[in-house]
């Protein structure tokens, strides 16, 4: 992609702290941003926080002279590639589907002749009044692009659509509607309700005697963060987890194991399912016995470890009989990290694999890089949160099966 730059309206709406976390994501990606606040934008994020995250000057007040004289509100459409509504309010919605020009913002959106991206964030009641619904279908009608709402809980103490998506849904979104993706159905609720999805986590414990076992590093953080994450969409979520040193989300039907065997029993009993996403770091190998009593040390000699191969769980789920319509796997790497993930895809006979790097302190760290490998496409994720990065997987497969 050649270097782009986008024009960010930012409305006045509690979501608008989110704005300032989309300026760094595009940036990341070599993105620029010229910004306008609105004045009730203003009231919640200020154009001093705008202007360093963006390394621009911030626009505020379509009567400024001086701003009219350097760059009118023409030319700040001008030199855009796409204009981000984040958060279109209601009221930004309004003016626009109306055609009102009594601010910077209304003024530039009316002048315009680029495409509109409209990131909705308002009370689920507003968002559902049928003025909003309707401004919704006259800016739809006219070509203009939106992502979200998405159902969750609100400022206001609500739960409903009205929500803003997150600033990584969003940065995808601009990313692939600069690279001329414009089929995206972003209004297409992106809701998990109804669906069952079956998530391992953590690491399994394969035992030598009853106080020592083969184990691994994984802390559980990604796979609970997922499963809170497709709860969060309204999923019906079954977690079988390794031991690790965290709270079962709320709501999630939770299943405690040891073994890599007991997690392919516990997966198998939960089919059907409508999603299987294996994060679980399963020991590959366990010893061929296990000792019933404490095994004794002893000077002259070292206990032998046989070891024999454990079975895979996404492998065995992925070619099950009662197989869930999408399986997705984690392919954790220290190099070559997309063919590896691309020929486990095959073999392990997954619909999307979770390609990551794990060379530096993934394991039990807090941040992820992930890359999005699927038969037909690859896409890399920026390096986040492991909750941001839940949510972003969690959307995805809401957008591709979602209610
Ligand atoms: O082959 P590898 O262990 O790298 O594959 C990783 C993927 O396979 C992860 O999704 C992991 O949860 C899953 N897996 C499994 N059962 C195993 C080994 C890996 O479900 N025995």
């Amino acid at each position: 992609m050649s270097e782009k730059r986008v024009l960010l309206i930012i409305g006045g709406g509690v979501a608008a702290y989110k704005s300032l976390l989309l300026i760094r994501l595009l940036a990341k990606v070599g993105i620029k941003t010229t910004c306008i606040v609105t004045k009730a934008g203003e009231e919640f994020i200020t154009p001093l926080s705008v202007g360093a995250l963006s390394g621009e000057r911030v626009f505020t007040d379509l009567f400024s002279l001086s701003d009219e004289a350097e760059m009118g509100h023409i030319e700040l459409s001008r030199s855009a590639d796409l204009i981000v509504v984040v958060p279109a309010t209601a009221d930004l919605m309004a003016k626009s589907a109306n055609g009102f020009a009594n601010d910077l913002a209304s003024t530039t959106l009316l002048a315009t002749d680029k495409r509109v991206l409209y990131v909705p964030s308002m009370n689920v009641r507003m968002w559902e009044h049928p003025a909003t619904q309707k401004n919704l279908q006259t800016l739809k009608q006219r070509g203009a692009l939106f992502v979200g709402p998405v159902e969750g809980d609100m400022a206001c103490g609500e739960f409903g659509f009205g929500r803003m998506s997150e600033p990584e849904t969003i940065a995808d979104t601009v990313i692939n509607t600069l690279a001329g993706d414009t089929h995206i159905d972003a209004l297409k609720p992106q809701s998990l309700k109804g669906k069952h999805i079956l998530i391992t986590a953590g690491p399994t414990r394969e035992p030598i005697d009853p106080v020592r076992y083969l184990s691994n590093n994984s802390s559980g953080k990604q796979g609970y963060a997922l499963a809170q994450a497709c709860i969060d969409l309204g999923a019906n979520v079954s977690l079988v987890s390794g031991p690790v040193a965290l709270t079962p989300p709320k709501g999630a039907h939770f299943i405690a194991v040891q073994t890599a065997r007991d997690m392919l029993g516990a997966c198998e009993a939960a089919l059907p399912v409508d999603v299987f996403i294996a994060v679980a770091a399963v020991a590959d190998w366990r010893p061929k016995t296990t000792g019933s009593k404490k095994i004794k040390k002893s000077k002259q000699a070292i206990p032998p470890l046989t070891l024999v191969e454990n079975p895979d769980i996404l492998k065995t789920i992925a070619h099950h009989k009662k197989r869930p319509p999408l399986v997705i796997g984690f392919a954790a790497e220290t190099h070559n990290i997309l063919p590896y993930a691309q020929a486990k895809l095959k073999r392990k006979n997954c619909d999307w694999m979770i390609a990551n790097d794990v060379s530096g302190d993934v394991m039990g760290g807090d941040e992820n890089t992930m890359i999005l490998v699927t038969k037909d496409k690859i896409e890399h994720w920026t390096t986040q949160t492991k909750q941001n990065a839940a949510k972003q997987l969690a959307t995805a497969i809401a957008k591709h099966i979602g209610t």
